[in-house]
């Protein structure tokens, strides 16, 4: 029944979207960014990712973004980490939810992190065993439906490294990370991730490069995940991913399970606002959206 369900989306813009946009964003403007996002109803962000500065310098001011947007009330502070390192300096920094990138695909799993899958669950268990009160760990489960460098990833790769997360990390979520997926691929590997960890499985991590991104999402809440990851005007893209482009646009995702009756506590014109704040902030970076160039349709209403 319209009105009963709520999704959770977490906007991974500030990490996803800046790492691979090809203009930095000044870290006053992210801050601004961030809070525009927090204030439309966003309750949690991915706010930047723990590399070395010199691998990604979009990311190289992440610590003090952290520290700023803890300070925001009720906002659940993501940071991504590749490894112990950035672990330490997530903690250091204060983030809520620390996310792990573990790659199904060999070949991305070297090019993104220079570890094997199998090392890089390692690295996560390590991290995972070490004290950190109060803070969340997802595993994220990368190129989960195909890889460009590989090819076809094999299912039952996906399932076996998203049930050995499950035994240390809160949350496992599956990421198409070059946007190869179809809907009933999703309900598929979902629905097989979801038989071996259960309730662990949390979020869908999509992205748009085929304009399959929102029939993924509907594809996925129709399997039961109620956690989406999204990206601000569709930028993102994993820079060590050839062909990697945007994640699934939040402003679409919003309208789409709004306008379908599902509560996402997002208000689409606060939302509009942030996104002018983004366009300001890197007026040559081009960015996407279908509702909000047609704007919202006449009469229509928010789930309630
Ligand atoms: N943050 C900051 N510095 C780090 C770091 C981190 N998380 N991890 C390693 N370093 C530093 C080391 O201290 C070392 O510095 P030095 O040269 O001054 O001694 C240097 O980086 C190399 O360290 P090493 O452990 O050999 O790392 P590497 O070169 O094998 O790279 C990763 C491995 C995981 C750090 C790197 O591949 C990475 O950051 N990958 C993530 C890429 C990404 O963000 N992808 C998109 C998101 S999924
Ligand atoms: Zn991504």
């Amino acid at each position: 029944m319209a009105g009963m369900d709520r999704v959770h989306i977490c906007e991974v813009g500030p990490r996803d979207g800046l790492q691979n946009a090809h203009h930095l964003m000044p870290t006053e403007a992210k801050k601004a960014w961030i809070a525009a996002l927090a204030a439309a109803g966003l309750k949690e962000i991915e706010v930047g990712s723990f590399v070395p500065p010199k691998l990604i310098p979009a990311m190289a001011d992440t610590a003090e973004v952290v520290k700023y947007s803890i300070g925001i009330k009720d906002l659940k502070v993501v940071a991504l980490a590749p490894n112990l390192k950035g672990f330490q300096r997530a903690l250091e920094a204060g983030a809520h939810k620390i996310t792990f990138p573990v790659s199904a695909s060999r070949k991305h799993s070297e090019s993104n992190v220079r570890m094997t899958p199998e090392q890089m669950i390692e690295e996560v268990r390590k991290c995972a065993q070490l004290p950190h009160p109060g803070v969340e760990i997802e595993g994220a489960v990368s190129t989960a439906f195909g890889c460009t460098m590989q090819g076809e990833v094999p299912e039952d790769d996906v399932v076996r490294i998203a049930s050995a997360l499950a035994e240390f990390c809160d949350c496992v979520a599956l990421a198409d990370t070059v946007g190869y997926a179809n809907p009933a691929q999703i309900k598929r590997v979902f629905r097989k991730v979801k038989h071996q960890i259960g309730s662990k499985l949390e979020a869908a991590h999509l992205h748009n490069t085929r304009g399959l991104g929102l029939a993924n999402a509907l594809a996925a809440y129709e399997e039961g995940v109620r956690h989406f990851d999204s990206s601000m005007g569709g930028l993102g893209g994993c820079p060590f991913a050839p062909g990697a482009s945007g994640n699934v646009i939040t402003e679409d995702l919003v309208f789409m399970f709004e306008s379908m009756g599902v509560k996402t506590g997002i208000d689409f014109q606060k939302l509009m606002v942030a996104r002018d704040l983004l366009r300001k902030a890197i007026p040559q970076e081009p960015i996407y959206g279908h509702t909000p160039e047609a704007g919202l349709p006449k009469g229509f209403r928010a789930a309630a």
